[in-house]
């Protein structure tokens, strides 16, 4: 009898490999997150250059050479600060999003900016023909000839191209296209997609080549394939936005060489991906003055202030059950600040529908916007607009207390860059803070103090 191929079985979710399927994945406990795949062949010879020659001795902090990492910049401001100030030599980045956000014109238009900074890019699509890509190209500009493209979806032929070329940065757009001979799957299963990385990983350390990994994502919204891939990279950053606002957002989720926090603004326009340097105005744009339910508030991304408008609408409710909605805000956290509302401040909502939007399409779950929402919903419960040159911004407490926020001074000063006159903000904040030149700040302990200013 023919001896039966061997299978394993992986989870999608943390790649843990049983011989026999299961229901719930022992590791991580989802559920239906196992799939079949078949178990890689012979061990996989690792990058020539990648093996050490010479056994390495344990070394103590004080040898280690601890110059800071060399860092290059791709050209677009917003995109080095997500990286955390630049490209480091020898990383691998994954960069995730939705199908048509802009992912590869991103990357494109960067590694333009290297070329023409006389750097040596490789693009290596397994998705578009080199038309195609001839084609955008020419929507965003001239480029260099240090920048070469090539349509490849086998990993063994790209390794030898990487190899021989030695490009400082190549692009794989995307992983889920591509595929190693030596791994009997298709491209875009779990096994071809964690053994491509792995090898794709071995040659960005062992050649000190920057690689950026294109992935695509699942309706969960996570990269597509093992969640061991966002493990194994350096930094995973997404790339997000509505698909009918022209603006996308740059998130970092992991970043090994920096801070996670940050995100960078963009515009998609006629001639490719333009920064938005100052994202407050451009969140604020298009407000309508003296409104009842709009509230500025203040979010903190990282180290970089942005100011953004919250909406709130009442309505008396038709039937029974009132309706709450929220959009690019947590609902769980709307119910609970309606019920402080309720309970703390008197404002008796158990009749009316609530329906709070963060405008612009942003998504937003810090904390600080909690004051905010509960202002735009008691302005538009009571029909009292707030003043238009004010903001709000502080946590809610459970009692109805305003909480503290973090760098409080940073955020006061956006809005008086921005020409607001007010701030209404948690009165613990306003203890050693410095005053802020041409903004008057309101200090308030709890939510009855914070509508009782309406
Ligand atoms: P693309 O980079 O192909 O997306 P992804 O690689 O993430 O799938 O982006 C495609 C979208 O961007 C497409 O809808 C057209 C739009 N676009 C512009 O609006 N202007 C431009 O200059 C370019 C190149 C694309
Ligand atoms: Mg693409």
């Amino acid at each position: 009898m023919a001896k039966a191929v061997k299978s394993l079985f992986f989870c999608k979710e943390c790649g843990y490999e049983t011989a026999k399927w299961t229901g719930q994945c022992p590791a991580c406990h989802e559920w239906n997150t196992m799939v079949e795949a078949p178990a890689a062949g012979k061990k996989a010879s690792p990058v020539t250059g990648t093996k050490r020659l010479v056994k390495e001795e344990p070394r103590s902090l004080t040898e280690i050479d601890g110059a800071e990492e060399e860092r290059v910049s791709t050209g677009f401001s917003e995109l080095d600060r997500v990286l955390g100030g630049g490209i480091v030599k020898g990383s691998l980045i994954l960069l995730g999003g939705d199908p048509g956000i802009g992912k590869s014109t991103l990357l494109l238009q960067a590694c333009r900016n290297l070329s023409l900074a006389d750097r040596s890019v490789l693009y290596i699509s397994g998705e578009e023909s080199l038309r195609q890509i001839k084609l955008r190209a020419n929507r965003i500009g001239s480029c260099s000839d240090r920048l070469t493209f090539l349509c490849e979806t086998s990993l063994d032929t790209i390794q030898e191209v990487l190899r021989e070329r030695q490009p400082e940065t190549a692009i794989i757009d995307s992983i889920q296209t591509m595929y190693r001979e030596d791994v009997d799957s298709a491209p875009g299963s779990v096994s071809q997609v964690r053994e491509s990385t792995q090898l794709l990983m071995q040659m960005a350390k062992g050649l000190g080549i920057t690689i950026f990994l294109v992935g695509h994502v699942t309706k969960e919204g996570t990269v597509a394939g093992p969640r061991t891939l966002e493990h194994m990279v350096d930094t995973v950053l997404y790339f997000e936005g509505e698909r009918n606002a022209s603006y996308r957002i740059l998130r970092g989720v992991k970043n090994r060489f920096g801070s996670t926090n940050e995100i960078g603004v963009f515009e998609m326009q006629e001639s490719g991906l333009k920064e938005v340097e100052n994202p407050s105005e451009f969140m604020l744009d298009g407000r309508p003055s003296q409104a009842s339910g709009s509230v500025v508030t203040c979010s903190l991304e990282g180290t970089r202030p942005m100011l953004l408008e919250i909406q709130a609408l009442t309505c008396k409710t038709n039937f029974g059950m009132p309706r709450r909605t929220a959009a690019g805000t947590d609902f769980n956290r709307l119910n609970l600040l309606i019920a402080v509302m309720e309970k703390r401040a008197g404002i008796k909502l158990y009749e009316s529908d609530v329906y709070v939007n963060i405008t612009g399409g942003m998504r937003i779950s810090e904390p600080s916007l909690d004051l905010g929402i509960v202002l735009a919903i008691a302005s538009s419960q009571r029909e009292k607009p707030v003043n238009e040159k004010t903001i709000v911004f502080g946590e809610v407490g459970l009692s109805g207390e305003v909480r503290a926020v973090s760098m409080a001074r940073e955020r006061v000063r956006e809005a008086a860059k921005l020409g607001f006159t007010t701030c209404i903000l948690p009165k613990v904040c306003l203890r050693g803070m410095k005053q802020v030149e041409g903004i008057a700040c309101v200090g308030v302990t709890n939510v009855r103090e914070a509508i009782g200013l309406l």
